[in-house]
């Protein structure tokens, strides 16, 4: 992934982004209505961010992270990553879901991260369970190798489905509320772990979440959405928080001032500050 740095350079001396998401609209049509899940969402996303989703519960997080992975189409707006269409979902984006079955219960540890890379023809079966091995080693579960899913704790379930989206070498990592179901402790855990392995491999990374606190201690921007439909509210720079800042009285005010932001009831106008 180290060559995707050399990217091609805009006439502003800025990167090109490497995700845009522009104007995008997207609807659900049950037989009864249509839902406008989200309304006119742009963003970008540059090579070995971390750009986060954030915003209540329904306000279109997943659907947008759908929409970037392929599954959905929109129903109006444009998305693309390195300049080129999205048309339908492909291995330069890999999604890390929530829920903790998406491991499939008969292969081990080992065969889950290789499985992708044999199935997409990437690799070799030989080669496949080299890499397997390199990514289980960086997210510590060398050991677990052998082992089958349903030994193993929650958050180890995401550190294997964490490896096995990595081992891909996605273009961008994308996350839908990865730690959401893991208790306090693990969830902070797992926060730190995957800093530490963005420090490592820098990948780029798209992670949805609806805790303020979880986006700006893993995030560097930071986009808040409106409550439904999804629009967009603001967008900060979190590049000042990590790990060490949380509990600290500058981070519980960034905490509030970004809650103001989200559920303050008149529709902010598209703001760029920081926290
Ligand atoms: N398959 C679906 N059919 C109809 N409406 C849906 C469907 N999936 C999501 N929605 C609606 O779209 C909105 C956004 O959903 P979602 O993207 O899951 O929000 P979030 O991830 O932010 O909680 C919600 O109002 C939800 O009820
Ligand atoms: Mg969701």
């Amino acid at each position: 992934m180290r060559e995707a740095n050399a990217r091609a350079v805009d006439n502003g001396g800025n990167p090109a982004p490497l995700l845009r998401v522009d104007k995008v609209s997207i609807d659900y049509k049950t037989p009864q209505r249509r839902v406008r899940a989200t309304h006119e969402v742009s963003f970008d996303v540059l090579d070995a961010e971390r750009y986060i989703l954030l915003g209540p519960s329904g306000c279109g997080k997943s659907t947008l992270l759908k929409a970037v992975a392929g599954f959905i189409k929109p129903a109006l707006g444009a998305i693309e990553l390195d300049g080129k269409a999205v048309r339908g979902p492909g291995p330069d984006r890999i999604v890390v879901f929530q829920e903790f079955d998406q491991l499939p219960p008969w292969k081990t540890v080992l065969e889950n991260v290789a499985f992708p890379l044999v199935a997409s023809r990437r690799l070799g079966r030989r080669e496949a369970r080299e890499r397997a091995t390199h990514y289980l080693e960086k997210v510590g579960l060398s050991a677990f190798a052998q082992a089958y899913p349903h030994t193993l704790s929650g958050g180890m379930k995401q550190r294997v489905a964490i490896a096995r989206a990595l081992a891909m070498q996605p273009r961008i990592l994308l996350m839908d509320e990865p730690f959401a179901a893991l208790d306090a402790l693990t969830r902070r855990r797992m926060q730190e772990e995957l800093l530490a392995l963005w420090d490592e491999v820098k990948f780029t990374l798209l992670f949805v979440t609806h805790s303020i606190e979880e986006a700006l201690v893993v995030g560097s921007r930071v986009l808040l959405l409106s409550p439904h439909p999804g629009r967009v509210r603001a967008e900060l720079n979190a590049h000042a928080y990590g790990m060490h800042s949380q509990g600290s009285a500058a981070f519980q005010s960034a905490v509030r001032r970004v809650h103001d932001l989200l559920f303050e009831p008149a529709a902010a106008p598209l703001a760029r500050r920081a926290a």
